[in-house]
Order: C-alpha cells, then structure tokens, then sequence
C-alpha cells in the first residue's frame, strides 16, 4: 500500500513538473520569494531541482566532490551528446579525461586577448556593418537582431577557434552556427524519445547530423597536420604555431595517451558548443537595453570617447560604466532563471540536513537574487551605472549594498553574489573572451549606430524549462550616425 501512495505521488510530482516547462522562471520565482532565503525545491518532468542561496549552503555546492554533484552529467543530460554530437561520448565526471579545456580558454585564450583585440574589433566591426548594409525606404534598416547577433558572434568565435581563413568560409560557419542549435532542439525532443529510438530521432531532428558533419569534413584534416606537428616537435614551440582556441586544445589534451583525430575534434566541437549561445543572448538583451533606456547612451558614449581608439584597438575593458552598464542589463534580464546546476550522481547531503535524492539537481536561482531587494536597492528598477556608483561609493571608504564583499565589482566576478558564471573550479573559463566581445559589440553599435526599437512594448523574451531566451522577431531600426 505504501508503495503504490509513494508511487501516484511521484507520479503526481512528475505532472506538475510539466507546468515548469513553461512557466519556470515564474515558478522559480514565486517559490524563491515564498521560501525567504531557505532552500526549496520545484518540481519538473524528470526530477525534482533543489534550489540553494544561503553562503554555506554554496559553499558546500562548490566543494561537493565531481563524482557527487556533477557539472558534466547535467550537461549530458541536457544535450544528450551520444546522439546529438556525431556519436562523441562524454563521461559523467569532470577531469576523467584531462580538463585541458580548461587552461586552453581560461588561460591562454584570455593571455592572448591583448593581442587579438584589434582583430576581434576589426571582425565585430565588418560583421556588423555587412548585416546593416541595406537601408529600407523610410531610411532607417530593420533588423532581427537575436539573428543577427547568433551570426556576429558565430563570425568572431569561427576567428578565435579556427583562424581567419575558416572564419570567411561561408559553408562552415553557417554548420558552427547551425550545429549548437540542432543540438539543444533535438536534446530536447530526445528527452520525451524512448531509448531504442533516440538514435533515428536525433538523425532525424539534426538533418542526419549535417551541420556536424560539415564541421567535422572541415577540422578533420586540420586537426591531423597539427596532432602530426605535436608529435614530431611539440606543435606550439614551433615559432609560427597558429594563435587558436584549436590549437591551445591541442597543446592541453593528454600527452601520455594522446587523443585520435576524431575524439580531438569531437572535443573541440563541445567547447564551441558552449561560446555561441549564452553569449548572443546576453549581448541581444544588452543592446535592447540600450534602446529601452536611451538616457545612458550619451554617458557611454563620452567614455568610449575618453578611452577611445589608439592604434592597439580599444581597450574595452578598462570602461567603467561600460562593465556596470552590461552587468545591470545581466541582473535585469538573465537569460536562465538558475545557475550552478549539479546532478546528484549519488544520494547526497549537506550537513544541515538537506537531502538531494540521487538524479536530483542542485543549483542557485540567480534570478530570484537578482530582484532581491536585501541584495539590490530598487531591484525592479534598471539602473544602468549602480555598480559603477557603488564601485566609486566603496573608493569613498563606503559599503553599498551592491558590494557586500568590499571589492570593487565588475562584470567578469566570480562570487555567490554573482553566480552568473557559474562557482568553483568550473566557473566560466571563457568570461573573460566573452566579457571582451560582448563590449567591443556594444562599442560598436554606440559609436557608429542610432537604434530603437520596433515596439518598444512587445516581449523580449520567451521562456522554455528555465531558460529566457530572446524573441526571433525582436526588430531593431538602424541608423547610421552623421559623424560616421
Ligand atoms: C555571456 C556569455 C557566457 C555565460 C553567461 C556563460 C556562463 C557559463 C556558466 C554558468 C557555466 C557553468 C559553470 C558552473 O556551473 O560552475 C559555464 C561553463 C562553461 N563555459 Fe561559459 N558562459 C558564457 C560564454 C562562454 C564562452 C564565450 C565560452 C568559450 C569561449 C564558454 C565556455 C565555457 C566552458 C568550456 C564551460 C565548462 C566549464 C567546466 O566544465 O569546467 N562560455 N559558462
């Protein structure tokens, strides 16, 4: 009798979860403020998250060994990688197979940002101006901007991941940017799919894995000559070893029992997966920001002003109302209602007492802390320079709410106050890179552009599980600026 009460209220838990499809950032929402700073937990289809705030509590999240609660078995739980990513297999545990992903971003690709600036700059600035070329009769250009800004950011990563003459192939990065997006669509349907048809459906769903096999056609040869290279001298102690994300994932991949071609590439394939997306949605809702809120458009361009161009490209990250700008559009619309996700891959408890069940997740509901108001004066207001002023209220020997840890904060932070890159050792490795692209975009259209909305009063935003995506049919008007 037991079992079969415990039974219908899995089964009850496991329909309500269905609602969360739809309405997760609400659900997570309301529930955040109903639990008042203590944990709670939000059902969905597959299994229950355990959303955590409290210090301690996270503290414990990130120390949590990988084999516990794990990064890498959401990851695959969510992208299905063994169907939706040509067959390559992901473990479960972080680290079983080398984290040189790791040391390739968050190491040499940030080490070289300096560098690739002007690059990076002159990419972003061509990519643009070739998406707004074509002004329709009333003067102004209409522009999907979502779309566009999926291919400005596919253009700038194709350069920093493969090279330049990789980035200008039309074929290729169309397939690296379509590829990331069949993915995540047929993940999704995998997850309703039973087993046994889960390798035709996501055939099916991907076009026969085009996209990926387009990617693959091309890295293959590439990344034989350079795994070749390695070998016989070392691959980047050569004197002209290509300046790439590929070839800094080849450099960190295991040197004992090196990888084939095949896995090598399936590897890089996974890193791009994650630069495209998170980063076109948070700079889309950045520059329709800009748009809401036209009052910090003359202030921003005075900084660019001020720190403006020398012959290295600019240095964007050395603007302060810039960072606070960017980081406020993040508190106000986050693209995920949650963060820090981790898979119970056993039974695990905190030493309070909290109880995750095993296939149960763990993560923070960034969102709710973002419109906290013990954490942010006024959250439900944007405030586009807030952290610029507590930063410069903190210089006054002052504790603004907005600082609660007494260091000056900025976009690429780390910290329980600011989750938005994740915790511990797998936070972001690419937030740096993608701190830069996000601004020198927004620098970009500042400078050489006039935008405003289409309707300023239509949504933005629709949501999918937890999930606040930007809207397709978001249409910005351009014009160019008279001084350009
Ligand atoms: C605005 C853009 C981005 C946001 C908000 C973002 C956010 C995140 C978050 C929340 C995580 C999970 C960390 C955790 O749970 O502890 C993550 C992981 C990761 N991100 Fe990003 N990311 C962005 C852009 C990028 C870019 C451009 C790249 C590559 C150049 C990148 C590469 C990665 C990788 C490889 C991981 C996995 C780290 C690991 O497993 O150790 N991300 N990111």
């Amino acid at each position: 009798m037991q079992f079969i009460v415990s039974f219908i209220l899995f089964c009850l838990r496991r329909l309500m979860g269905l609602w969360y499809l739809i309405r997760g950032p609400e659900i997570i929402g309301s529930a955040y403020i109903s639990a008042n700073g203590k944990p709670f937990r939000v059902p969905t289809p597959s299994n229950d998250h355990v959303l955590i705030t409290s210090n301690d509590h996270i503290r414990e999240l990130i120390d949590a060994p990988h084999q516990n609660l794990s990064l890498h078995a959401v990851a695959k739980e969510i992208l299905q990688p063994k169907y939706t990513m040509h067959g390559f297999e992901w473990q479960d545990q972080r680290g079983v197979e080398g984290t040189g992903f790791v040391r390739a971003l968050r190491s040499r690709l940030t080490a070289h940002l300096p560098a690739i600036l002007p690059d990076l700059q002159r990419i972003v600035n061509s990519a643009i101006a070739d998406e707004l070329s074509v002004p329709s009769a009333d003067g102004f250009i209409h522009v999907r901007l979502f779309a566009m800004i999926k291919r400005t950011v596919t253009n700038v990563n194709c350069f920093t991941f493969f090279g330049e003459e990789l980035s200008q192939n039309a074929e290729f990065t169309t397939a690296a940017l379509e590829f990331p997006q069949t993915v995540v669509l047929a993940a999704e349907v995998l997850r309703i799919t039973p087993n046994f048809l889960r390798g035709y459906v996501a055939s099916l769903v991907t076009g026969g894995h085009s996209a990926a096999k387009t990617i693959f056609r091309y890295l293959e040869p590439i990344v034989q000559q350079r795994l070749a290279l390695r070998v016989i001298d070392g691959g980047s102690s050569q004197t002209h070893a290509p300046v790439d994300c590929m070839q800094w994932l080849i450099d960190t991949s295991p040197r004992k029992t090196p990888w084939s071609t095949p896995r090598m590439v399936g590897e890089i394939m996974a890193v791009w997966f994650g630069s495209v997306h998170q980063l076109a949605m948070t700079t889309t809702y950045a520059i329709e920001d800009l748009c809401l809120h036209m009052e910090y458009i003359e202030p921003l361009r005075s900084e660019i002003h001020q720190y403006s161009a020398n012959s290295c490209g600019r240095n964007v990250e050395k603007m302060p109302l810039l960072d606070s700008f960017i980081k406020e559009s993040i508190r106000c619309t986050n693209s995920d209602a949650i963060t820090v996700r981790r898979k119970a891959l056993t039974p695990f408890v905190f030493r309070d007492g909290l109880q995750v069940d095993r296939d149960d997740w763990v993560c923070i509901p960034q969102r709710g802390m973002m419109y906290d108001p013990s954490r942010y004066s006024d959250p439900a207001g944007f405030d586009g320079f807030r952290f610029a002023r507590a930063n410069k209220i903190l210089r006054e020997g002052y504790v603004p709410v907005e600082v609660p840890d007494r260091v000056p904060s900025i976009l690429t932070d780390v910290s329980a106050d600011w989750p938005i890159w994740g915790l511990g050792n797998t936070a972001c490795p690419g937030r740096f890179y993608a701190s830069t692209i996000l601004k020198l975009i927004l620098v970009c259209i500042l400078d050489e552009w006039d935008c405003r909305l289409l309707a300023p009063n239509a949504p933005r935003s629709r949501t999918w599980r937890s999930s606040i995506v930007p809207r397709e049919s978001t249409v910005i008007l351009f014009h160019r600026r008279n001084n350009c």
